[in-house]
This record gives structure tokens, sequence and C-alpha cells, in this order.
């Protein structure tokens, strides 16, 4: 049975193995899916390890994304542009290929589950961290009419937006800056719901109809997710959705077989 697992730190509350665990009963794979509490001094010695116990691929979350980057033997285009690698798939040998399946989870949530037309729609991202760098890319790919990074350190989002400048319709800014726009879509990359505290942002910030996005994931709704109702968001969505199917696109890359993740986030739901 091939051999995969998640590496993060802290991991214990990582739900991958059951994600994964389903897609295998799912599609008749015969693989195991297990977690690694990473160290955070020694992340190559932690995936060379596992490489000597025969282990296939990995899952790669907070706070090694950028290490993987590094230690990868080779990119995928998307991963390069990220600066940040979720999957790592182990080639001949011990050789790895990095890719970051982060963009295309959100997209395909927002877009075919969900059912949110991105092209020709205002768009902001809150943050720009590592979380914002690897999903900004895959966004702009969709067409949104603008998107605009707003980061609580302005520095951090005018230097991530100038290495998008070729999309054109791409800006950063502060969060202060935000007075006076109006949003169809705003996507809560930042981690200050980690703490339960949200961005200050202006009120008035999404317009009639706009829905919110929240990347995090928690058993209730976040605190941005709550932001959005109390904000009359048509729609107000958590990141579940978008951690299956970038799972998803992950299972697809290391066994050549695309899950089907409907059933899968709804008895993610009811757990
Ligand atoms: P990740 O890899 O999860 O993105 P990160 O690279 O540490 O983690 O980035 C965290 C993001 O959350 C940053 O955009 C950070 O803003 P700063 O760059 O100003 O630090 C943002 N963030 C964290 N706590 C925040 C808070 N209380 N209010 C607003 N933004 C916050």
């Amino acid at each position: 049975m091939d051999s995969y697992a998640v590496i993060g730190n802290p991991i214990e509350h990582s739900r991958s193995p059951e994600i994964h665990a389903a897609f295998a009963r799912q599609t008749g794979e015969p693989i195991e899916y297990g977690r690694i509490l990473g160290n955070p001094d020694d992340f190559a010695g932690d995936v060379r390890a596992f490489l000597a116990r025969d282990g296939q691929g990995l899952n790669v979350t907070v706070p090694f994304k950028e290490q993987a980057w590094r230690l990868a033997d080779e990119l995928s285009p998307r991963a390069h542009g990220a600066g940040a690698v979720n999957t790592l798939i182990r080639l001949d040998g011990n050789r790895l290929r990095g890719d970051n399946t982060d963009g295309v989870g959100l997209v395909r949530d927002l877009t075919v589950n969900q059912g949110f037309r991105l092209a020709g729609k205002r768009v902001l991202i809150l943050g720009a961290g590592g979380a914002v760098r690897g999903v900004a890319r895959p966004l702009l790919e969709a067409s949104p009419r603008r998107l605009i990074i707003a980061n609580r350190t302005a520095a951090k989002a005018y230097s991530l937006a100038a290495g998008l400048a070729n999309y054109g319709q791409v800006a950063g800014c502060g969060l202060a800056e935000l007075a006076g726009m109006q949003f169809d879509l705003i996507i809560n990359g930042t981690a200050a719901g980690l703490q339960g505290r949200l961005p200050e942002i202006p009120d008035d910030l999404l317009a009639k109809g706009g829905w919110c996005y929240d990347m995090l994931y928690a058993r209730e709704a976040t605190a941005f997710q709550r932001w959005g109702r109390a904000h009359r968001a048509a729609r107000s969505l958590d990141g579940l959705g978008m951690l299956v199917e970038q799972a998803a696109e992950s299972f697809r890359l290391w066994r050549g077989v695309l899950p089907e993740t409907a059933e899968v986030i709804a008895m993610l739901r009811q757990q």
C-alpha cells in the first residue's frame, strides 16, 4: 500500500487524513495517509525520514510551505509562481516535485461548488502572507475586473501586487486605503481569525449582493464569516470546500484520479 501524509506544526487538528481516507474509499486507490508533526528546525530531516519509510507523497501545511518550496528538486509552474508548496510528489529515487493546489482549490470551490462567477467581478483579498501568495495567481487567471490585495502591513501588499503586475488588473494597498471602495467578493486570507480577530476594515466594503469567503475553516462560523453575515453578504462561506478541493487536486497529482468532492464536503459538515 502506498503511503502519504500531511506534515505541519501543529498537526493534530488536521482533517486531511479523514479527507484522503474518504477519497481512497471512493476511488478504490490502495493508499494509507497519516499525519506528521514536523520539527520546525529540521523539516528536511523529517521529509528524508518519510522517504526512507518508502513514503510517496506529502501535503505540507503551516509553517513549512516555503521550506518545501526550497526543498523540492523541481517545481510546477503554479508552485514556482506561488513561492510556496503544499504538495510534494516523489519522483524516481528520492527526488521530489513541488506543486501548489491551494489556488485551484479556492477557485474550484468558489466557481464550481458555489456557483460564483469571478469573471468581471471586483474582488478584494485581505492579507499578503503565504496563504494569499498561493491563491493570487489562480484568482487572476479567472479574469476578475479588479483584484485588490490589502494588508495590515501595506508594504507586503504592494510588493506582492508588483510581482503580479503582468496581469494588469491587480493592485496592493493598506487597510486604511480601502475607505470608499466596494467589492463583489471579499476573501479573508489573513491569519487574524486564528485568534478570533478580524482585520480592521470599513463597514461599507461589500457591494449589494456581494459575497464573503474565509479561507479559514472552523467547526463554528469564523469571525470573518460572522462579519459577512452582519454586513448583509448574500453568502458568507468558510474554507471547508477549499480544503477538500485542494486535497482532491493533490490526490489527482499522486494517483491520476480526481475524486468527487461533494460527498466528502457533506460528510465533513455533518461531523
Ligand atoms: P500565512 O502563511 O497563513 O499567510 P503569514 O505569512 O504569517 O501566514 O501571514 C499572515 C497574514 O495575516 C499577514 O497578511 C498578516 O498581516 P501582516 O503582514 O500585517 O502581519 C495577517 N494578519 C495576522 N493577524 C492579523 C490581524 N490581527 N489583523 C490583520 N491582519 C492580520
